[in-house]
């Protein structure tokens, strides 16, 4: 397993940021009914902090997405093994994942849930890595830009570990 490295974020601060998302989301969707989108699984921890935060209405679904092939990101086919159980015709969408990178997943669940009309769709993320992006992604809410390295906990994996830390972390990549 790889070495925690050093702790990027630890909770308190996490939980100041998702307040402040919280608040303005809150705001912009004053007198709407929203439904977040949780991507699973890496979104989990990251949701069901935001949603308790928020002072609007709200609805949850999950959602998961697989990206096939050995390539680049950008030529990776993005396919969802686990759907919504709801039909989100005429619903504001807000799509909830813990990090953004290459952007070539959120990329193409856009795309996939906009064949199905949302009356809008906006996306939150906590972590923002931003120097890797390669494919152009509407960020609606973000939390914190991130330096190109590998993070982990509060929610976020390397190989299926350190999900369940409750602060955000580096690794050191490799066996
Ligand atoms: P993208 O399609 O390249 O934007 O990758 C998005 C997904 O890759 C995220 O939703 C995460 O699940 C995963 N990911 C990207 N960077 C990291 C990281 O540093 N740690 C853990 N997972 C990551
Ligand atoms: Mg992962």
């Amino acid at each position: 397993m790889p070495e925690i490295k050093r702790v990027l974020f630890d909770q308190d601060v996490i939980a100041a940021r998702v307040e402040a998302l919280a608040q303005r989301i809150s705001t912009d969707y004053a007198g709407k009914e929203l439904v977040l989108i949780c991507i699973l699984k890496a979104a989990a921890i990251f949701a069901a902090d935001l949603m308790r935060r928020l002072s609007v209405s709200a609805k949850i679904e999950f959602i998961q997405a697989a990206s096939y092939g050995m390539s680049a990101a950008s030529s990776r086919e993005v396919v969802i093994v686990q759907d919504l159980h709801k039909d989100i015709e005429n619903r504001h969408i807000l799509l909830v994942d813990t990090i953004i990178d290459t952007g070539h997943t959120l990329h193409a669940l856009l795309g996939l849930l906009a064949e199905r009309k949302p009356a809008s769709m906006n996306i939150v993320v906590l972590l923002d890595k931003k120097s890797r992006r390669s494919t152009e992604v509407p960020v609606a809410y973000c939390g914190f830009e991130v330096p190109d390295e590998f993070v982990v906990g509060y929610g976020m994996d390397y190989r299926d570990q350190y999900r369940t830390l409750p602060y955000i972390a580096i690794v050191e990549p490799g066996e």
